[in-house]
């Protein structure tokens, strides 16, 4: 089925169906080159929700081939500061070799945007492949992840209660812990660290039945040469207080092996649980060197290690949000102080997202946000209301970067504080 939205002269957008399935792997291979074999990739089940999947095809193109495509995850509960809103998650982003840069992409975000918008999704978020592709588009980055790669044996603080748990390294498998990953992932996410009353924005699960059969297939063609998934447990008093999952890899040399163990997920109730995944992902036989992936900044490990720096720590991008609906974006999320302040916003791809805003909050209480003829407090891009959205990256940083501009007197600090969240935003996984 056409679509009717806009699109440069021949060219025009197709809705997809799970018969597209291998088209999609076509064109998404052309788009991220991979040494698998798209007979491989077939024969794992799509993660996609195909009525938010949609083509691009191009006249002389064979049937059915497609020179584009893009698709979103309908994130129905996506924790934002405070609370969670419906968000699209837009992903599998793609334009053929031989048709970029002749404005596919910025066709396909005016069709995503005003899907979003129909759906009544205040809010899209995406992992960018490359950083600077989405600004443009008014998407901000809204979080980091921090990457270490921890020696063996790298030494922790002690956490009273971490001995009382049992450990249990298995085999990962939907059967047997598909329920529990859900479970503890979902709990860690509303209160982070067992704190009640701050959640951890940008925590998405993996709320389609889809996605989660997507990301309990292991298929041997994309381990990149690692083990299959393997995951430790640890309980206390019978109950799953954690788990971490991790695929080895290692070789052997003259004076003896290089062992790495590559770290997925690593969530935890509490420190203690923390604690004791991290005790045992840091001393697995044979390896040298553990790699964690996607951990927020504030992650414990990074207060429980006696040298954080010798894990050579980075800051990557993680994830990025757009603003779709302004008013309801900003009085669906909560504020970590009283606050009273007008924003004026700038959005050169949504018109009445633009103009005047007054936000008015209770510190972590119920919030508003309303059009008004007052003359702004603050102005910024809708680029920038993205970026501080989740309480990650603040509106003072941005301001001493020229990004956000201060035309009261006195208004940024207050209101800076009010954005900013105890818990920093991160997502677990990549979508
Ligand atoms: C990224 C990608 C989708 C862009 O598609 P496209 O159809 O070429 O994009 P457009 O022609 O609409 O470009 C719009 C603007 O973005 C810019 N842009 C697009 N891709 C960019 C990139 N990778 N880096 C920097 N700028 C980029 C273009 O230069 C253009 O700028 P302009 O308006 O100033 O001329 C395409 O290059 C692609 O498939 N890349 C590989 C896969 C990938 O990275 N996908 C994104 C997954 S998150």
């Amino acid at each position: 089925m056409l679509i009717d939205a806009p699109l440069p002269a021949g060219y025009r957008f197709r809705q997809l169906t799970a018969d597209d399935h291998q088209a999609v792997l076509e064109i998404d291979a052309w788009a991220f080159p991979s040494s698998g074999s798209l007979e491989d990739a077939a024969r794992s089940a799509s993660p996609l929700t195909w009525e938010r999947a949609v083509g691009i095809e191009a006249d002389g193109s064979d049937d059915g081939t497609l020179v584009g495509h893009h698709a979103s995850y309908p994130f129905s509960r996506f924790p934002v500061p405070g609370g969670e809103l419906p968000t699209a998650g837009l992903t599998w982003v793609g334009v053929h070799p031989q048709h970029r840069r002749r404005g596919l992409l910025t066709a396909m975000i005016d069709l995503h945007l005003a899907r979003c918008r129909e759906r009544g999704e205040a809010l899209s978020a995406l992992f960018a492949a490359e950083y600077p592709i989405y600004g443009r588009f008014g998407y901000g980055r809204a979080a980091s992840d921090v990457r270490v790669t921890l020696r063996r044996g790298a030494a922790l603080r002690d956490v009273p209660g971490a001995a009382e748990h049992t450990v249990r390294v298995e085999h990962a498998s939907r059967e047997r812990h598909g329920d529990l990953v859900a479970g503890v992932h979902r709990a860690a996410g509303a209160a982070p660290g067992g704190l009640p009353g701050v959640n951890r924005p940008g925590w998405a699960t993996r709320e389609t039945e889809a996605l989660r059969t997507a990301y309990w297939n292991d298929n041997p063609a994309f381990r990149r040469g690692l083990e299959s998934r393997r995951i430790v447990v640890v309980e206390r008093g019978g109950e799953p207080r954690g788990y971490a999952t991790f695929r080895r890899k290692l070789d052997w040399t003259h004076t003896g092996t290089e062992g790495t163990a590559h770290v997925g997920e690593v969530v935890a109730l509490d420190a203690a649980a923390a604690r004791a995944l991290w005790g045992v992902l840091l001393d697995l036989d044979l390896m040298t060197e553990t790699r964690p992936f996607l951990l927020a900044p504030d992650d414990v490990l990074t207060q429980l290690l006696v040298d954080p720096r010798a894990a050579g720590p980075q800051l990557v991008d993680n994830v990025w949000v757009r603003v779709v609906d302004v008013p309801t974006a900003l009085a669906g999320r909560r504020y970590a102080a009283d606050v009273d302040v007008v924003l004026g916003v700038r959005d050169a791809h949504l018109p009445d997202n633009a103009g005047a805003w007054r936000v008015r909050a209770s510190a972590f209480g119920e919030a508003s946000c309303e059009r008004t003829d007052a003359a702004p407090d603050l102005e910024l891009d809708v680029r920038e209301l993205g970026a501080a959205y989740l309480g990650g990256v603040s509106l003072a940083a941005l301001a001493t970067a020229g990004l956000v501009t201060e035309r009261a007197p006195g208004a940024l600090a207050p209101a800076s504080a009010a954005f900013g969240w105890p818990v920093a935003p991160v997502c677990s996984w990549v979508f």
